[in-house]
């Protein structure tokens, strides 16, 4: 049986090779050692210094455990996911993880991976179904508690500058991502009935730097400086972008414009020491240890949690940030 399998992944290897020589198929890389687990991941893209550090920490963790890991990139593109997840199931992997770029449409292909007897397990991002059997297990944040941890720090900054009326602009992450509803929800949840906080807009930056800045930009064109009180952005790569803009029209983010932010990437917690961002509530991409410890429990037969949350902090303003250990990833 376990032939039979390598032999498939082999052949499905060949394939893959022989296909990248003539099309521009998502880069995959594989380490397999015969006989051991093959676990087939799909990252849902490359858009943001998280989503790096989150594919290293797989591709580590994976190393470390043994494993075999079948890994293909989707580019932010729901279609090849699927795709990479059905070659995973015609690969005879032995569990599937992957990201989902957005949480609805999912339900035919993992419905495949069932049928195949192939687990699941979510990393980084939820799917929204009827049928919850669908997959094994969910690691990721909780990001709705990371949308309400950035709500609380806006009242406490709120009342400790006696502020009575805060125009907050959001720029939001990949629209209907996991993410992006959660830590809306979560924000508003905490500061929608406050009546000195009103949002005056919400636009998406799809979690990439460039599109932070294109925000940014259109923000200021049509509220100009003086109208905005507080950004809060989705993540640091956006957050990043927005500060660069914000320094070209001359207004000081930290001082002139409070900035909210989401991550914690080395840049962004740079930017915090130096007061251009006032809060970053932290996400951390290091999953790979906590996938793969699960990977292990399948493939043993253990049974295993069915929803791992890593533990988050929020850094700001409020706190001594000179300790040197405070850098991001
Ligand atoms: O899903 C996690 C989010 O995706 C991170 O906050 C963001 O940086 C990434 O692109």
């Amino acid at each position: 049986m376990r032939m039979k399998r390598i032999a498939c992944l082999m052949f499905a290897l060949i394939l893959l090779s022989v296909l990248s020589g003539c099309a521009r198929e998502p880069a995959q890389e594989v380490s397999a050692s015969p006989g051991s687990v093959v676990v087939g991941f799909s990252q849902l893209g490359a858009e943001s210094s998280w989503r790096i550090a989150n594919t290293a920490s797989m591709v580590n963790a994976a190393d470390s455990y043994g494993f075999a890991l079948m890994m293909e990139n989707a580019n932010q593109k729901q279609e090849l996911q699927i795709k990479s997840i059905r070659s995973f199931i015609a690969s005879r992997v032995d569990v599937i993880v992957f990201s989902p770029i957005v949480e609805t449409n999912w339900d035919n292909v993992l419905r495949e991976a069932r049928q195949a007897g192939i687990p699941v397990i979510l990393m980084d991002r939820m799917i929204e179904t009827a049928d919850d059997s669908l997959y094994t297990a969910y690691v990721g944040a909780d990001f709705y508690a990371e949308g309400r941890k950035a709500g609380e720090y806006l009242i406490r900054k709120a009342d400790a500058l006696g502020a009575d009326h805060l125009n907050i602009v959001e720029i939001s992450g990949t629209i209907d991502s996991t993410p992006m509803r959660d830590r809306q929800r979560g924000f508003m949840d905490v500061i929608g009935t406050d009546p000195r906080f009103n949002v005056i807009a919400s636009i998406s930056g799809d979690f990439l730097r460039s599109k932070g800045e294109e925000c940014m930009a259109d923000l200021l064109a049509r509220f100009g400086p003086e109208g905005i009180d507080v950004v809060y952005s989705h993540n640091d790569s956006m957050t990043l972008g927005a500060l660069d803009v914000m320094e070209q029209a001359g207004v000081r983010p930290g001082k002139d414009i409070l900035v909210i932010s989401v991550d914690g990437e080395a840049d962004a917690v740079r930017a915090l020491k130096d007061g251009r961002i006032n809060c970053i509530v932290q996400c951390t991409p290091a999953l790979g240890g906590s996938v793969m410890s699960l990977v292990q429990g399948l493939v043993s037969n253990r049974s295993i949690p069915r929803v791992s949350h890593p533990v988050e902090a929020v850094f700001s303003d409020f706190d001594d940030l000179t300790d040197p250990a405070l850098e991001g990833f």
